[in-house]
């Protein structure tokens, strides 16, 4: 296990290029179940999930292999093969994103259920319910999800709550389907648009990715292809938390700007000083944050993945601020440790009222999942003194080479094994 070791104070200068996004490069590499051949991925992070992906795919047969940040994938479809099991589906829930590509392209697909994770129960109904829809036949026991369907029929598929993989499994699903399906109430974040892409790349049929409403025509058949990954909006947001927290100036590289609008404008708000062009972004923070209330929505509404980041921030402002969380039912574990540093913040119900003014003062805090982690890290950059961030393995999942990349900004940081 690892922590890192940081030590506040420091003002952030310089330049840094954000990788490629995780929540984007995963639904691509489920994507190349749906077409044998060779495929080359570009701008993908190197990171826990995407080995842990990499390692799902090899048990249905694929081989990925990672040079830096250049991805080849070797899918010689391999029938037989359609389990991704629960030790792998465990470590990282995002594997529920086999389960469309699998039943529309090997007809059978034995998932296992991904259990819940620090913020919250994290069900798959929907996924379930929408595929059941297209045909497939589908009994959940033993704790594993089996489905099989010689071949699934379009449908109109109306999701009672937004969901991102939900969206994109069915898209995937979708593409090889007999006839056309509508899925109303869709997703709309920018890795659904970025996977849509590249599923028309490879031939697939799709139109209103994006918008609510997503309509994909079945084809025969489809084609391996080579594409480039966007870039991470939330690695780039939370730089922005970063420079807000720590003050300085940065230049944000290979910022997905079309991405960010809701982000952007609530770190306006706060005064961060911006100069923004397509993909880059200088910000510049001299004064301390002012305190901003925050409301997180699917997209285009502020992200869930940023609201730790943005709290961290909000405990240095001078101000009251109330933060609501509608996406996950537990998505406040950060805020027990940002108390230990010295921030002041009540819960109630859905939303987190945090008091601004109080210096924070480093402490040993434990990362509890991804982005809980990057706000201790945040929050530590501004605090007096040292602060020890333990279980960072949770960072690791999502952030590629933050802490490398923070110590190029000039933070006292350093990583140390526990
Ligand atoms: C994706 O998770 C992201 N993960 C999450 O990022 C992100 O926080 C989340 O979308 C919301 O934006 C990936 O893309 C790999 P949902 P996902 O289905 O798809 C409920 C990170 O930090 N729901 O959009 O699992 C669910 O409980 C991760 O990178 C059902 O009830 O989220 C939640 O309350 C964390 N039944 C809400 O919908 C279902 O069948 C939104 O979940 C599916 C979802």
């Amino acid at each position: 296990m690892e922590k890192l070791v940081i030590n506040g104070g420091n003002k952030l200068f310089g330049e840094v290029r954000i990788s490629g996004a995780k929540n984007s490069a995963l639904p691509i590499l489920s994507a190349v179940l749906l077409a044998e051949g060779e495929y080359l991925i570009k701008n993908v992070p190197q990171l826990r999930d995407i080995s842990t992906m990499f390692k799902v795919l090899d048990s249905l047969g694929v081989t990925a292999k990672q040079i830096d940040n250049d991805v080849t994938v070797i899918n010689t479809e391999n029938p037989e093969l359609f389990t991704a099991d629960y030790e792998l589906v465990r470590t990282m829930r995002a594997s529920v994103l086999v389960l469309g590509p699998l039943l529309a392209k090997r007809s059978a697909a034995k998932v296992s259920l991904p259990g819940g994770c620090a913020i919250g129960e994290r069900p798959v109904d929907l996924h379930i319910k929408a595929l059941a829809q297209m045909g497939a036949e589908i009994d959940v026991e033993h704790g594993y999800i089996n489905a099989q369907c010689k071949k699934l029929k379009g449908a109109e598929i109306v999701f009672d709550i937004v969901t991102v993989t939900g969206t994109e499994n069915i898209m995937m699903a979708a593409c090889l389907a007999d006839g056309k399906t509508v899925i109303k109430n869709a997703a709309q974040e920018p890795e659904i648009v970025d996977l849509a892409r590249f599923l028309k790349k490879m031939g697939a049929e799709i139109k209103g990715e994006g918008t609510k409403t997503i309509e994909i025509t079945g084809v025969k058949s489809l084609n391996p292809a080579n594409y480039t990954v966007m870039p991470d909006r939330i690695e780039a947001g939370t730089f922005l938390a970063a420079v807000a927290a720590a003050g300085g100036n940065i230049t944000i590289k290979d910022s997905p700007v079309w991405a960010m609008n809701s982000v952007i404008e609530k770190f306006k708000e706060i005064g961060l000083d911006m100069d923004i062009t397509d993909n880059t972004i200088v910000a510049r923070m001299e004064q301390k944050p002012k305190a901003v209330d925050i409301t997180t929505l699917p997209y285009p509404g502020f992200p869930t993945d940023m609201q730790a980041q943005f709290m961290a921030v909000m405990a240095l402002s001078e101000g009251l601020s109330v933060i609501t969380e509608n996406i996950f039912e537990n998505r406040f574990m950060h805020v027990a440790e940002l108390k230990r540093m010295g921030a002041d913040i009540k819960l109630k119900d859905r939303s987190a009222i945090v008091k601004g003014g109080n210096k924070l003062t480093g402490a040993h805090v434990m990362a509890s999942d991804l982005r809980a982690s990057a706000s201790l890290v945040v929050a530590a950059l501004a605090a007096d003194g040292e602060s020890q961030v333990h279980r960072i393995y949770h960072l690791d999942r999502g952030y590629e080479k933050f802490d490398e990349k923070l110590k190029f900004l000039g933070a006292d940081i350093k990583r140390e094994k526990e």
